[in-house]
């Protein structure tokens, strides 16, 4: 019995219809939407929609939302913010906010180093300024991501990401000097290889693409996510990370940690690479660290950071008043509420429930995560294991229906993932666990109907 999703109407109901009409008519379709409706209110994991629908929300605004929705903390920051100032800019009047965040994160972040943090606006605008800084200090300009990564929509930060469609398709020329290295996949490694011996495997590709593809002495920064996001929530094993840094270490090579999806106690860390034991030269953030609020930022060594002259870096609203005072209470939160052993709580009752569900479904091929960022992967046959895009659709927009907000991710566009509020209760999470299984189970049959077209 449901007691907090809440779904009485239509989707759309009455009131999202209307707007949907001029959304269509004034909104560009290249931006997506997921589930067809519009938001009134939030609070925690709850979202309720304008015609008086209630989800629970396992999407949180794409990783934005760790801390859950109107935290009262994070809500009275920005209020009492608001009441002050809005905006000077940093670039011609300082404020206290951008001083104390910065102190906090130099501190959070791994490292016994001297650290600087510079603060901007997006996730995209965060690595364009990683990349900045990495080739001020190294003097050196190729860039090199990974396969199935993802940073940004903008120039840089799309030339970097993978997924072709709907990424890149038609949008290029790209930037250069942007090089893609492999990275593993467990769960469609080479048959027979043990997942070590698959490790070692893709080092040795790595090795090879610096002799290739780009010299190492050429390269300014390697970019890495710690667990990769919109590429399909693949966890990579301690050895592979480690053995990349110290290719890095051994060439000249900045070794950048993309947080952006990962931070702010999602895989139950303030930063995933602290699982890796390796320390970055450079850290991006954003997402969860302004609870909503568009904050982003470049945490790294002071000697790589204070490299570039007075002017050459910020930006008009960059590390603005209010997302200083909303990270600085997203973090007094996630310390106050001990939120990163919440995350390993909830992401170890999420993989015992995928791997009970992947035993009931043939659908479900793997089951992985770190934390409370999990997902599990859906193919149309478990031997042959290909990808199961309109399977995985028809789960989330199955989910849409009962009250639950869910989200895919991969480069086959064929894994679930989960990034719900980590101050979701354990009740809400039981019901929208449920909800996955009702909706996977409704998918699957649907799947049998003879299609009409
Ligand atoms: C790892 C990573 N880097 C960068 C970005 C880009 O962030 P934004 O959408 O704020 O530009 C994202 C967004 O999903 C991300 O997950």
């Amino acid at each position: 019995m449901a007691k907090f999703s809440d779904v009485k109407t239509q989707l759309p109901g009455p009131i999202a219809k209307e707007l949907l009409e001029k959304r269509k008519r004034y909104v560009p379709k290249g931006v997506s939407n997921g589930v067809p409706t519009f938001a009134d209110s939030a609070e925690g994991a709850l979202v309720k929609d304008v015609d008086g629908n209630t989800f629970i929300d396992f999407a949180g605004a794409i990783g934005t939302i760790n801390v859950g929705h109107s935290h009262p903390k994070v809500n009275h920051a920005i209020k009492e913010q608001v009441d002050r100032f809005i905006h000077t800019g940093f670039n011609v009047m300082m404020y206290e906010g951008y001083v104390k965040l910065a102190e906090k994160l130099a501190h959070l972040a791994p490292g016994d180093h001297d650290k600087q943090v510079l603060f901007l606006n997006s996730g995209a605008e965060a690595v364009e300024n990683a990349v900045k800084i990495a080739r001020k200090y190294t003097k050196r300009q190729a860039i090199v991501s990974f396969k199935r990564g993802y940073h940004g929509r903008t120039l840089m930060t799309m030339t970097m990401t993978s997924k072709v469609k709907p990424y890149k398709y038609e949008f290029g020329p790209f930037a250069p000097e942007v090089y893609k290295a492999p990275y593993p996949y467990y769960y469609r490694r080479p048959k027979g290889m043990t997942e070590a011996d698959y490790d070692e495997y893709v080092l040795q590709e790595f090795k090879d693409f610096l002799v290739g593809d780009v010299a190492p002495e050429t390269i300014a920064a390697v970019i890495m996510e710690p667990v990769q996001g919109e590429g399909g929530f693949v966890v990579p094993n301690k050895r592979f990370v480690q053995g990349i840094y110290e290719l890095c270490k051994q060439h000249g090579i900045l070794f950048v940690a993309d947080e952006i999806q990962t931070g702010f106690t999602r895989t139950g860390r303030y930063f995933a690479i602290e699982h890796f034991d390796v320390v970055p030269d450079l850290i991006t953030i954003s997402k969860s660290m302004g609870a909503g609020v568009p904050i982003s930022g470049v945490i790294g060594k002071s000697e790589i950071m204070d490299k570039s002259e007075p002017g050459e870096l910020g930006g008009t609203y960059s590390g603005s008043p209010l997302g200083c005072s909303a990270a600085l209470a997203v973090l007094d939160v996630i310390e106050e509420e001990n939120l990163n052993q919440r995350a390993e709580k909830i992401g170890k009752r999420v993989i015992e429930k995928f791997n009970q569900l992947s035993d009931r479904f043939d659908c479900i091929g793997d089951v992985r995560g770190l934390g409370a960022m999990c997902a599990m992967e859906i193919v149309k046959d478990l031997k042959t294991k290909e990808p199961d895009k309109k399977l995985t659709n028809s789960i989330i927009s199955e989910a849409g229906k009962r009250g639950l907000l869910l989200l895919s991710a991969g480069v086959f566009g064929n894994v679930v993932r989960i990034l719900m509020p980590i101050v979701i209760t354990d009740e809400q999470l039981e019901e929208g666990l449920s909800i996955i299984e009702e909706s996977i189970e409704a998918a699957v049959e649907n799947n049998k109907k003879p299609s009409l077209v």
